[in-house]
């Protein structure tokens, strides 16, 4: 019950910690096996099988594609790759020192602004811008690397490269090799949803109100952006280059916990034990270190989060390990949120239609512990 209903103080819900809002059939996890399962799959299974057009398919159908299913799929999804010159545009024109999540934020809210349908939220059409920012925003992140560093943007090819490949090549123009490839599909399958998160939970209070797609995503990158939650990526490298070798790793894991410093990249609201998508990135950042032949940031992250374990025992999250495989990838280090929430739309797309279809506004009540019976009449 509210405040000023009953003379008992009613408990809060503080950050919402173990609240169930609604039911859905999107992603399950048990924060203590650790398990996390999309549409009744593991995640390692997804992850080890899978690529992300198979996975983006998954969640906005409810079942893998038939290879007749996929290979559809992907032509839709090539044919939709392209971005419109005004969206170019506003990449062009912002100033080098926004926030690039900022940018992503704005240039989703333009190709909304720029969609004649974008009010319709019927299933149908749902589907179907679902599928355009499934393919766009890849293009609009590839387009933010290329022109941080000073290159023109790289068009995309067609549907004979994979969604994987076509982001690589977007941005180095070339067809990155297989290891690259698969290195880049299993992160972004391992990305793709996460359950009632804050950026998932901020969609679907977005279409709790009857609003549109695009608005939801906007809030969805809105949310994710924070250092809390995806953000978290960019300062997890940007830990690993601070720390700079191994060695340093115990003293700059006590320094900060002296200071009471969050680490970026450690903690989880739900995982306790372990999060079952970073004991995969993990074997990946391994991986990737011998295909570049570099062990520097794997061996610095190891010995970070065995510090983090023998002082405080916080579990590496799913952007600890992420951070290093981005990085060797080729990813700048305030870039790669992007690529998460690149990732996360066909997540954010699959709640969101679950929200509509079966939807109740979103509306909790807050504790009021402020003044009450003041008056404006005079006095004192
Ligand atoms: N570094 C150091 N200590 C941490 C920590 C971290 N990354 N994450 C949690 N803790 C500590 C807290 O200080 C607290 O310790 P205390 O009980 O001694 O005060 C305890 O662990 C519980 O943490 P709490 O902040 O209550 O957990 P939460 O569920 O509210 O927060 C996160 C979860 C993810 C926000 C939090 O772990 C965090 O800020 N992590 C860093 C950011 C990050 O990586 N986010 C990506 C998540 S996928």
């Amino acid at each position: 019950m509210a405040g000023g209903e009953s003379s008992e103080r009613p408990e809060v819900a503080y950050g919402l910690q173990d609240v169930l809002a609604f039911e859905s059939e999107v992603a399950y996890i048990d924060g203590h096996a650790p398990e996390l399962s999309v549409r009744g799959y593991d995640i390692a299974d997804l992850a080890h099988n899978l690529g992300y057009e198979q996975m983006a398919y998954l969640l906005l159908n409810g079942s893998v594609p038939t290879p007749e299913e996929l290979s559809a799929f992907s032509s839709e999804l090539a044919a939709q790759r392209e971005l419109p010159d005004p969206v170019m545009d506003v990449l062009h024109s912002v100033p080098p020192s926004a926030h690039p999540m900022a940018v992503l934020r704005t240039a989703v809210s333009l190709l909304g602004v720029l969609e004649p349908d974008a009010e319709m939220v019927d299933q149908e059409h749902l589907l179907a811008t679902a599928k355009g920012l499934v393919a766009k925003l890849p293009a609009i992140v590839a387009a933010q690397v290329r022109i941080q560093a000073g290159h023109e943007p790289i068009a995309p090819r067609g549907p004979e490269l994979g969604h994987a490949e076509n982001y690589l090549y977007m941005i180095s123009g070339a067809v990155p090799t297989e290891p690259f490839r698969r290195a880049f599909d299993a992160a972004l399958v391992l990305y793709a949803e996460h359950e009632t998160n804050a950026s998932t939970f901020a969609c679907r209070v977005v279409v709790g109100t009857m609003s549109d797609y695009y608005s939801a995503i906007v809030a969805g990158i809105g949310a994710i952006k924070g250092a809390l939650h995806g953000g978290a990526i960019d300062d997890a490298m940007n830990m690993l280059v601070d720390v700079g070798q191994p060695d340093r790793a115990a003293a700059y894991v006590d320094d900060a916990l002296a200071a009471r410093r969050k680490l970026p990249g450690f903690g989880h609201r739900v995982y306790r034990t372990g999060d079952p998508r970073a004991a995969e990135l993990r074997e990946m950042a391994l991986q990737m270190a011998g295909a570049v032949d570099d062990r520097r940031w794997f061996d610095i992250a190891v010995a970070t989060e065995r510090r983090m374990a023998e002082t405080k025992g916080i579990i590496p999250n799913v952007d600890y390990f992420a951070a290093p495989v981005l990085f060797q990838l080729g990813f700048p280090m305030n870039l790669m949120t992007n690529v998460v929430a690149s990732a996360r739309v066909a997540g954010w797309s699959a709640h969101i239609a679950e929200q509509y279809a079966n939807n109740r506004l979103i509306r909790p009540r807050a504790l009021y512990v402020g003044d009450r019976g003041r008056s404006l009449a005079g006095g004192d």
